[in-house]
């Protein structure tokens, strides 16, 4: 910093630096103390940079708890109920997910097998019949998402990992809490197929901000009546929150980790 005239910089004129790094086409921030930056920690968002693969991406400002945003990415079930004209069909809520944890990360994977394709697949893959479809999440504390979505025509063995009668899709999800009731949440989502059709990279933007603004839609709507409930109401867990509930008991660790690890660097500061 340089002050005309003199060799001081007054105290007051200094603003607090935060670490930052540039990756996959976002700007990374570190708010908390900087002896815990750790640009290892950045989730791989490579489709959002990786030149075989177009992505189209989004930002919404939302009023609500990220924590209410995980719940939603966690549970894809919801695709039945709120994205009914590009993402749902009737019965995948029918469908079992199998929830697994692996270090910092949860999956939650869900084949919706011999089912009619979503409306948004369609319009990209043409499909006219029957498919077997995937949603294989991975959540990465503390709040990123990497989900891989698509289908292939019904019986052609995707679910053996033959994908070359389907398309695929990574929808990932991005988190920043701004406070316990409010959040910056970025998106992208990218294919690996006719990428040189812009009008389709314009259909398929459209389509996934229709979606992801109708998931906005519902977290706000949870948010109001969460504030205007009573703070004793419990929350009630079903089946398909079995990912959600491992994702709360990772972040919940996180928290405490880093308020402890804090603590203790303060007491040796
Ligand atoms: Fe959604």
């Amino acid at each position: 910093m340089l002050v005309p005239g003199q060799a001081r910089v007054p105290p007051s004129a200094t603003v607090r630096t935060y670490p930052v790094a540039e990756q996959w086409r976002y700007v990374w921030i570190w708010m908390g103390d900087p002896a815990f930056a750790d640009v290892a920690s950045i989730p791989d968002y490579h489709w959002n940079h990786d030149p075989s693969w177009v992505a189209v991406d989004g930002y919404f400002y939302v009023r609500g708890s990220y924590r209410l945003l995980i719940d939603n990415l966690l549970d894809l079930s919801h695709v039945a109920y709120v994205h009914a004209t590009t993402l749902g069909t009737d019965r995948v809520a029918d469908f079992p997910v199998k929830v697994r944890r692996e270090d910092n990360k949860v999956h939650v994977d869900r084949w919706i097998v011999g089912e009619p394709a979503p409306p948004m697949f369609k319009l990209v893959g043409n499909f006219q019949g029957a498919v077997d479809r995937w949603q294989l999440i991975q959540y990465q504390e503390p709040s990123h998402f990497m989900i891989d979505v698509g289908c292939a025509d019904a019986g052609t063995g995707a679910g053996e990992g033959n994908r070359s009668r389907g398309i695929t899709m990574y929808s990932n999800h991005t988190l920043t809490p701004e406070t316990a009731t409010s959040t910056h949440y970025f998106w992208h989502h990218a294919r690996n197929f006719r990428l040189g059709e812009p009008e389709l990279t314009e259909r398929l933007a459209k389509a996934t901000s229709t979606a992801f603004g109708e998931d906005v839609g519902i977290v706000e709507a949870q948010q109001d009546r969460i504030n205007r409930a009573r703070p004793d109401k419990p929350i009630i867990d079903i089946n398909a929150d079995a990912g959600v509930l491992q994702a709360r008991r990772l972040l919940d660790r996180l928290i405490s980790e880093e308020s402890a690890a804090g603590r203790r660097k303060a007491r040796s500061d």
